[in-house]
Formats: C-alpha cells, sequence, structure tokens
C-alpha cells in the first residue's frame, strides 16, 4: 500500500500532457471485440481501470499487446461470452461488455458490475435497451444471463440520458438488423468518440453529440488505428489545482468546449482563461471569490466527475458555494474528510454548502472514491503544513503519472510505501 505526503501550500507553474479519456478508452476497448481483425489504440492511460478492462479482454480470450502507451488487442481467438466475478467486481465499465458479447456470441453472461461506490449506480436502462433489440434477459444468483437469436434495430426511448446505457446500446446496435435509434441519448463528448471509431470500424451510427442517435446495422466490422479524445476530467482536475492554488498552467490535448461548464465557473471564480484549439491557458492569483451555486448535469452541464475537486477549491474561496449533485446520491463522502483539514462543508442529502474559510490546515486523509480521492490531493496542496493521503488505488483507477505531473507544476508531493 501506498500513500501520498504532501506538502501544501505552493504555487504551481507548467504545462501538463492530458492522457486519452478513462471514459472513452474503456468503452473502445470492450468494442474491440466486435471484428476478429486486430484493434489499436493510441494514447492509452496507465490506470488500474484500463487494466482492469484489458483483464477482462483477456479472461475472454483476446491477445493483447501493450506498447508504451499503445494498446492492441486482437479478438480473433476470443472464446467466451462470459465474465468471471472477480473481474465484473473491479470495474462498473464491465458492463460495456454486454453488447458487445451479444453482437459477437450472441449471449453474454456477466455478474453485477462494482466501480467506485456513489450511489445506487443501476443498469436498468442498459437492460432494458438491450432487450428492445430483442435480448432475452434472466438476473439469477447474482448473474445477468442474456440471450438473443437475432439482434434486431429498435426506437429505443431513454428515460434519462445515461451515457453508460447509450453506449451499450449503440454497441449492441452496429451489427445488428435494420436502424435502431436512441432517443434522449447522452451527449457526453465521449459518445462521439465513440461514434468516429465505430464508424472508422466500418459501422453507420449518426448523431452523437446530440439527443437522438441513429445506427443503421451493418454485416462486419474492420480493424482500426485510433486515438481518443483528451480526458477533459483530467485536464479539469489540474485546473482546478491552479485555480486554488495559484499559479499558471498550459493544459493541452483537451478542446475548452469539452469543459466549457468549468472554464465558466473558474472565470467567475476570478481565474483568467485563454484557449486555442486544445489549449487551455489558466492564470489564477490563488485568492478566489465563490460562485453561488454549482449543480452538476449531463453534459453540457457541469460534470459530476468535478464536483469533489471543484469542492476542494471552494473550500478557500471568499463566501459560500451551493454545490448540488444531481447525478449519483452519495458522492459528498469525502466532505467529512476535508473538514478534517478545516474546511467548512454542510451536507444534506444532494446538496452542500460550502463556506470558504482562510486557510486549510494539513491532515491525515483517507481516499474513498476515484473523484473524492483526487480532491484530497487538491485540498492538501492548498493547505498549510502537511498532509497524507491514504487508499491511493481509487486515485490510481482514474490518473495517470498523477504525482509525476503534479510534481512537475512544482507541487511537492511524493509516494511513499506504507
Ligand atoms: C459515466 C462515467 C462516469 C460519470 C457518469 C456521469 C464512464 C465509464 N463513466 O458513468 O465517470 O460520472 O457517466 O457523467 O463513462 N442510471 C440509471 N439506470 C441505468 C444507468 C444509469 O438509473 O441503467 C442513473 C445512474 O444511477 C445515475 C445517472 O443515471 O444517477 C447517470 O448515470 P450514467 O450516465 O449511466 O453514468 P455511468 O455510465 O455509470
Amino acid at each position: 500500500m501506498d500513500k501520498y505526503i504532501i506538502n501544501g501550500g505552493e504555487k504551481l507553474c507548467g504545462s501538463v500532457e492530458i492522457q486519452s479519456a478513462k471514459n472513452t478508452v474503456l468503452p473502445l476497448l470492450a468494442a474491440s471485440i466486435l471484428t476478429d481483425e486486430p484493434v489499436k489504440i493510441r494514447g492509452v492511460p496507465m490506470i488500474n481501470d484500463v487494466e482492469s478492462m484489458l483483464h477482462i479482454l483477456t479472461e475472454v480470450g483476446c491477445k493483447i499487446q501493450r506498447k508504451k502507451d499503445c494498446a492492441l488487442i486482437d479478438s480473433a481467438g476470443a472464446v467466451s461470452h462470459e465474465i468471471p466475478t472477480r473481474l465484473t467486481k473491479e470495474l462498473r465499465s464491465s458492463v460495456f461488455m454486454l453488447g458487445p458479447l451479444l453482437s459477437r456470441f450472441h449471449r453474454a453472461k456477466i455478474s453485477y458490475p462494482g466501480g467506485c461506490d456513489i450511489g445506487l449506480r443501476p443498469i436498468d436502462l442498459h437492460l432494458s435497451g438491450l432487450k428492445r433489440l430483442g435480448v432475452e434477459i434472466v438476473e439469477k444468483d447474482g448473474y445477468i444471463h442474456c440471450e438473443t437469436k437475432k439482434l434486431v434495430g429498435a426506437e429505443i426511448l431513454l428515460d434519462f440520458p445515461s451515457v453508460g446505457a447509450t453506449e451499450n446500446i449503440m454497441l449492441a446496435a452496429v451489427k445488428a438488423e435494420g436502424i435502431t435509434v436512441i432517443r434522449n441519448a447522452a451527449k457526453e463528448p465521449e459518445i462521439v468518440d465513440l461514434q468516429r471509431f465505430l464508424n472508422a470500424m466500418g459501422a453507420k451510427v449518426c448523431g452523437a453529440g446530440g439527443g437522438t442517435i441513429a445506427i443503421e446495422g451493418v454485416k462486419r466490422l474492420r480493424g482500426v488505428d485510433f486515438v481518443p479524445i483528451g480526458d477533459r476530467i483530467e485536464a479539469g482536475t489540474y485546473l482546478i489545482a491552479v485555480a486554488s492554488c495559484g499559479g499558471e498552467i498550459e493544459t493541452r490535448g483537451v478542446p475548452p468546449e469539452n469543459i466549457a461548464a468549468l472554464l465558466h465557473k473558474l472565470r467567475e471564480n476570478g481565474c483568467k482563461i485563454y484557449t486555442k484549439n486544445d489549449k487551455i491557458i489558466l492564470t489564477s492569483d490563488g485568492r478566489l471569490r465563490s460562485v453561488d451555486i454549482v449543480e452538476t448535469m449531463p453534459f453540457p452541464g457541469f460534470p459530476t466527475d468535478l464536483q469533489a475537486q471543484y469542492t476542494a477549491l471552494c473550500a478557500t474561496a471568499k463566501g459560500s458555494t451551493l454545490i448540488v449533485e444531481n447525478l449519483f446520491e452519495t458522492r459528498y463522502r469525502y466532505a467529512a474528510e476535508l473538514k478534517r483539514m478545516g474546511a467548512d462543508i454542510t451536507v444534506r442529502g444532494r446538496t452542500a454548502c460550502v463556506r470558504g474559510v482562510e486557510k486549510l490546515h494539513g491532515a491525515c486523509v483517507t481516499a474513498g472514491d476515484l473523484r473524492g480521492g483526487a480532491a484530497l490531493v487538491l485540498a492538501a496542496l492548498k493547505a498549510e503544513g502537511q498532509s497524507s493521503v491514504v487508499e491511493l488505488s481509487y486515485i490510481d483507477r482514474g490518473y495517470g503519472e498523477f504525482e509525476e505531473k503534479l510534481k512537475k507544476l512544482g507541487a511537492k508531493i511524493r509516494r511513499v510505501r506504507i
């Protein structure tokens, strides 16, 4: 087990190269079994969630080669439609295997997926979408057994624009017979990237990024060599770190429109932001004013995956901020840890009231989920004195070379064995 030791109070300055988006790479890896030709994905981050997905592909019978940040998946020998419980428990995105497994084998068996404990996280929308495509589903002994004679295109109206359900249905529909239309689809940039990937394989998908996605089923898909989009949540995390601590940062690899909601708030907080193509330059004097209210929403609203990090920033802004979490029920566990550092936060259900304090102080805190863990690191970078952050396995799920990138910005952070 490792922990971070962080000496806070430093201004941060420099540039950060942003990794490919975790939330794109995971469905793309699952999609690689839609063809038996090799699939190459570039810029694949060295993070635990990706390693877990690669384990799942290996278990199904794929051959994986990992060269630097490139992953080559050869699924010609894929034979299994089952994913063992020990692997699905590691990773919620294991659920993305349902669509591709059904497309390839007409059968799939997985147990309920795990992942960060930030709320109920049901998969009913995934399952009802698959049923509409002609899949019979039986839930028995903790497993989901899916079977279909033939996937057939259908009209699907999602009750909520779920990112995962939209992606799973797209993955099942690309080789279904006929046309599938997904209404009230999620609009996240990662959905647009999945469409780009599938079309590069020969699929016929259009409309991603809007509320309606149309998919005309094709018989075959081919291999592809693909560079995914940059990780807007990773970029957002570093931008918030520098906004909070003060200094200057340039991020490369994420178009500003993909995190416009965050940039809008940071400008209101008093940061200066310049953007050009996929570059974002932010300067901050580290003495921010609070904004009244921040509510998480599906894209293009404020992303739930930046809620915790942004709350850490609000902890020392001048004035109070009301944070409303509309996506996940229990996404404030980190708030108790921030309070140990001197933050003044009251949480009631989906709402947190953050009253900015002059200073945070160093403390020993424990990460409880991926983004909450990142928020604790950001708070420790701002705090006076020394902090330690334990349970880094959560942070390692989504941030590649986290401490190296922060060190490059001038942060005093080191990783030590406990
Ligand atoms: C994805 C992201 C995650 C992000 C989230 C919201 C990946 C790998 N993960 O997660 O980082 O926080 O989008 O932007 O891309 N819901 C249902 N039934 C379902 C599915 C979802 O009720 O079948 C609910 C969820 O409980 C939640 C909301 O819909 O309240 C949003 O979930 P969803 O968009 O599906 O998130 P994920 O795909 O799990």
